[in-house]
């Protein structure tokens, strides 16, 4: 049998390198291949909880179906659909709401983080941040995933859909024949777990610090360019781990590669000089190149609306198809109306 695998991006902005490194990449790689039962999403009904203009949103959407398509996801294999076309989900987050222990939502990492970051009072921050790890938990189970992609940051919320899931099994299923969620588990490729940004911090499209996946060159250019660095002069050798523009660079580069580049910063030199501007240029370099294999086939949907909208359309049918056996069986269980009849 093949095995399920779910992943979401939030429609909350440009995509940038750490979602292409950190998902869509691998995404890509497993929806196609046999071994699994796909379901892509653009988490919409997410981006909610940090994005209130709907313009914005509804071009974020399109931009995440064009980039997964651009990027080659087979949707005779893959299934790819937004959220909110699914809106099964928010009822199970609802029923898994109930199982879910307060002090397991305060202890997630991406809400303290995001409450700190927004230095704003405790009562202007929205409970949809709060409870974004059940809506989460609610995308990976109703879909019965047992595989889901992620970058590093996600490791938590992965491991609060499956408590979810144990806290719902034991409440509900309890061990009997019949329906129970299977258990899902992060898949995390350790070389891109932690995308950085231009300011050495996670890349992320709320904190300004992303290099976007499909920025013209002048764009790229500004961001490439205002890569922080220190103040070592071309000749001093560097430490290229804790380097950002090595960190970045080594993403896109094979292994011959990414030694030749280590060795630029750590065996510089008088006679072997290597310049943060060098380092700089010859990274852009490596992006430009590396996106233009992607841009022409980008650039072809973004200007094929409805030809993107049929193959979302088709994956709605997919998915609302296994979400509505899901919630049929879990009405039943937890002794709600039967929403088959
Ligand atoms: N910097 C990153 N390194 C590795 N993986 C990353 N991902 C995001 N940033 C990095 C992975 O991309 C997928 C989709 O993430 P998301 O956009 O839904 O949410 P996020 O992780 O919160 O991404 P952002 O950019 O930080 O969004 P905002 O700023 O709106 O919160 C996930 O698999 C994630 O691991």
């Amino acid at each position: 049998m093949k095995k399920v695998l779910v992943s979401g991006i939030q429609s909350s902005g440009q995509l940038h390198f750490g979602n292409y490194f950190g998902a869509i990449r691998q995404n890509v790689e497993l929806g196609n291949s046999d071994d699994y039962e796909s379901y892509i999403f653009i988490a919409d009904y997410h981006s909610l909880t940090t994005l209130t203009n709907p313009d914005e949103r509804r071009a974020s959407t399109s931009d995440i179906a064009c980039a997964y398509l651009a990027c080659g996801l087979d949707t005779s294999k893959a299934t790819l659909f937004r959220q909110s076309d699914v809106p099964e989900c928010t009822e199970l987050a609802w029923v898994l709401g109930t199982v879910t222990p307060v002090p397991m939502l305060n202890l997630a990492h991406a809400y303290k983080d995001k409450v700190s970051d927004s230095e704003k009072a405790l009562k202007d921050v929205n409970a949809g941040l709060f409870t974004y790890p059940v809506l989460m938990a609610a995308d990976i189970l109703l879909y019965g995933a047992t595989v889901v992609p992620v970058g590093r940051d996600q490791e938590q919320h992965i491991e609060i859909a499956r408590e979810l899931a144990g806290k719902y099994n034991r409440t509900y299923a309890k061990g009997e024949d019949g329906f129970s969620f299977p258990m899902p588990k992060a898949l995390i490729q350790k070389e891109v777990a932690t995308v950085p940004g231009i300011d050495g911090q996670k890349m992320s499209k709320s904190k300004g610090n992303t290099i976007p996946l499909f920025a013209s060159d002048d764009e790229l250019k500004k961001r490439v360019m205002a890569i922080v660095t220190d103040s070592a002069a071309p000749a001093d050798k560097k430490d290229a781990d804790s380097n950002i523009i090595y960190q970045i660079h080594s993403l896109f580069l094979e292994e011959a590669g990414q030694a030749a580049l280590r060795t630029k910063f750590e065996e510089a030199s008088d006679e072997r000089p290597y310049g943060y501007k060098q380092a700089k240029e010859e990274l852009l370099e490596t992006i430009i190149n590396f996106i233009s294999t992607f841009r022409t086939k980008y650039e072809y949907y973004q200007s094929h609306p409805d030809e993107v909208n049929t193959i979302l359309s088709g994956g709605k049918e997919k998915a609302l198809k296994k979400a509505r056996e899901t919630m049929a069986e879990i009405r039943q269980q937890v002794g709600l109306t039967d929403s088959t009849k």
